[in-house]
């Protein structure tokens, strides 16, 4: 089939690269011509398992092209994917303005039938509203059908849950339009749900609000562990042994972060408040996660009650492992206020892009975990990369100032750090005295 995908960021990056593995012309339409010619040479601009390989395979077989001529690659296509950022608004609205730009300028191109495809995470009533707007510009209703087809994609995995993933959702309205889609995804031989464009949208919200309010909960089991002496991963495993419960999403740290779990919560809060049926129980999954992610904080006012020009280092910035993303990462909210407090800074991650450094030019950032530690008097585990498990005790012991490590993604165990007379303290495995 003829794609075009407007929006070359994570989702419309892997949709497009998808797409053109299984043989569709895929066009991606980016504004930013500086990423257009970068990908076009097959250097993809996000980092994400898998991503490069496919994209010089694709572009070797001519199944996908990357342009900012949105004219010409609206004419050609038959699906239109709309994967525009809907970040969110102060006030925990959805900025949808990138949508609605987007819907203007395809109106002047629709001239023949197309199926408009809201990939982006849209408030609920989004479908209706696009339908609507495409009319109000002039568009006549028998050449377009608008299709609500969220993404259920995790970072670091995106490319795997688009080919292996639990589930596709089909929002439409139209039996053609639910054909067409039908043949675009057939190949993918996944479990379709077809249904209505307002039940698609609400799937998307309930999945990610539902996921971070498991997290939040496990977060708070976890640090009730920690004050009765019990001992979270057997909790969890328990838990995840229920198949009404699941072993996923049971894992404690210092809270959710990401593109999606933080804007999605209170996307949905806001959605719900619209329609007066307020979210009790995802508005306190959001307050244990601005809680959790600052616990590292906690407790180091704890331990020192003043920490002005203390050198902390913190191992682990992007807001999961696997990423060079660090969107809502609960990193930037220790740094906001160890800064705050007057702390010096060292940081290490394997991955992270240079857009920190511009965000924060004043932490000393290194390359290398050892040489970020020398010195240093509390080390934070922000992030669950595996080298931090491998992480030499004796090395930390003989060379940071104090011996006190925060690990706030249990990568490590107490009883080593017992052994060697390190301060550590988990979230919910325990802490020595
Ligand atoms: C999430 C969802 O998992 C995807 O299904 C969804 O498509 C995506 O959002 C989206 O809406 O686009 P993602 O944000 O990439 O994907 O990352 P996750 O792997 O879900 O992790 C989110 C956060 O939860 C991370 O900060 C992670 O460290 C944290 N997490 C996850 C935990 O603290 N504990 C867990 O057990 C699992």
């Amino acid at each position: 089939m003829n794609i075009c995908v407007i929006g070359a960021g994570y989702v419309g990056l892997i949709t497009s690269v998808s797409f053109a593995k299984m043989g569709n012309n895929v066009i991606c339409v980016e504004k930013n011509i500086e990423k257009v010619d970068s990908l076009n040479k097959g250097i993809p601009t996000i980092y994400e398992e898998g991503l490069n390989d496919l994209l010089i395979e694709c572009l070797e077989k001519e199944t996908i092209s990357f342009t900012n001529n949105l004219e010409d690659s609206i004419k050609k296509s038959d699906i239109v994917f709309i994967a525009v950022g809907t970040p969110s608004l102060d006030n925990g609205e959805v900025d949808m303005n990138q949508v609605y730009e987007c819907i203007k300028e395809i109106s002047k191109y629709i001239d023949r039938y197309k199926i408009i495809v809201n990939k982006s995470t849209v408030p609920v009533g989004s479908q209706k509203y696009v339908k609507d707007l495409l009319i109000k510009n002039g568009v006549s209703c028998d050449k377009f059908d608008v299709v609500s087809n969220p993404e259920f994609l995790r970072e670091g995995k995106a490319l795997y849950d688009f080919f292996y993933g639990d589930k596709i959702v089909i929002g439409h309205e139209s039996q053609k339009s639910r054909n067409i889609m039908n043949l675009l995804y057939k190949p993918f031989n996944i479990q379709t749900i077809f249904t209505s464009p307002e039940t698609a949208e609400l799937i998307k919200y309930a999945s990610n609000a539902f996921l971070s309010t498991k997290i939040s909960f496990i977060n708070e089991v976890a640090n009730l562990c920690n004050k009765v002496g019990a001992d979270i991963d057997t909790v969890s495993m328990a838990l995840g042994l229920d198949k009404r419960i699941s072993p996923e999403f049971l894992k404690p740290g210092i809270g959710y972060g990401g593109s999606c779990f933080p804007k999605d919560t209170v996307g949905l809060i806001s959605i719900g408040e619209k329609y007066n049926c307020p979210f009790e129980i995802v508005k306190s999954a959001v307050s244990v996660n601005n809680k959790q992610r600052l616990i590292p904080v906690d407790i180091l006012l704890e331990e020192y009650h003043d920490i002005k020009d203390k050198t902390i280092t913190l191992l682990g910035l992007t807001f999961k492992s696997g990423t060079d993303d660090i969107r809502e990462a609960p990193s930037l909210y220790i740094i906001e206020e160890l800064l705050k407090k007057g702390v010096k800074i060292n940081a290490y991650d394997p991955m992270v892009s240079d857009e920190i450094k511009e965000i924060y030019p004043n932490i000393n950032y290194f390359n290398n975990m050892n040489e970020s530690i020398l010195g240093s008097e509390c080390i934070i585990i922000c992030t669950d990369w595996e080298e931090f498990k491998d992480i030499d005790l004796d090395f930390v012991k003989d060379n940071m100032k104090e011996a006190f490590i925060i690990d706030g993604r249990n990568m490590l165990s107490l009883d080593e750090a017992k052994k060697r007379n390190i301060k550590y303290y988990s979230i919910g495995k325990g802490y020595t005295n």
